[in-house]
């Protein structure tokens, strides 16, 4: 399939994870690619396997970081068809009454502001039919304990999208995916690991009907949908990605 040739989309947290899937996923199918990430270093090492792709340091929950990220994408490409927010922040240290106050309003700035941002700049360079994709959480619908502040970050994540949905449209949709737990770069524990323990790992996979964890091409695979034609009648969506753990 080529369902986005001639198309510019911009992908935060390119560097790792879902956000390395969503760009190639795109990439792959036509359309010119942003990467942007905290992480330089590894979206320029992202971009080396994406002919045609610029990469540029983003802090995603900074505002003068979004309007040139969009700027870069402008300057590039012209215009922006499919903004991808996909960058997320940790849930180390997530218990409510175990987390510093200055790692809430990070992981809020990372999270939530971000979104806002990235939003409230690129949507006079979106022409109609554009659309606005957030990486949300399984964990924003079915909180999971010792991880509050993240949970409600996700949650707050879903309803904005809900909210843009409705001011965006009819020019411009807004949905975001909530993936179950995935294999990544990502901060799984309060241990400050990335990778699960055996114990935590068959814990998660027996909450899970079809029997695994999520991967970062089933997060890139709902992108591309919900960013395709084939999706044009959706928005204000939250997308499960789940294999059935919210059932
Ligand atoms: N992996 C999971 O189990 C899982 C499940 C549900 C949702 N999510 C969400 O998926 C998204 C992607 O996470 P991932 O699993 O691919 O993790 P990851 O750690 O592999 O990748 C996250 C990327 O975001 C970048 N990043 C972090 N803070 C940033 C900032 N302030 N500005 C710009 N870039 C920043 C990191 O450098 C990294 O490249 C996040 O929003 C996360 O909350 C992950």
């Amino acid at each position: 399939m080529n369902r986005f040739e001639d198309k510019s989309v911009v992908v935060t947290g390119a560097a790792s994870g879902f956000g390395v899937a969503i760009a190639k996923k795109f990439a792959e199918e036509g359309a010119s690619v942003l990467l942007a990430d905290i992480n330089l270093e590894g979206a320029e090492k992202v971009a080396a396997e994406i002919p045609g792709s610029v990469a540029i340091k983003v802090d995603v929950s900074d505002e003068e970081d979004n309007k040139a990220m969009v700027q870069a994408a402008v300057d590039n490409f012209g215009k922006i068809d499919v903004m991808c927010c996909n960058a997320g922040g940790p849930h180390r240290g997530a218990y409510m009454t175990r987390m510093e106050v200055e790692d809430f309003d990070r992981m809020w700035a990372i999270n939530v502001r971000s979104i806002f941002l990235a939003t409230k700049y690129c949507v006079e360079h979106m022409p109609p039919g554009s659309s606005i994709i957030s990486t949300a959480s399984i964990a924003g619908k079915r909180p999971r304990k010792g991880l509050t502040p993240y949970n409600a970050s996700k949650g707050a994540v879903i309803t904005l999208t809900k909210g843009m949905a409705l001011e965006l449209a009819p020019n411009i949709r807004a949905n975001c995916v909530c993936p179950v737990s995935a294999p990544t770069g990502f901060d799984m524990t309060s241990t400050g690991k990335a990778e699960l323990s055996e114990d935590m790992e068959k814990m998660v996979i027996d909450g899970i009907p079809l029997g695994r964890r999520a991967t970062p091409e089933d997060v890139a695979d709902a992108y591309a949908f919900l960013a395709s034609d084939e999706a044009k009648f959706l928005t204000g969506v939250a997308l499960d990605i789940d294999g059935g753990r919210s059932i």
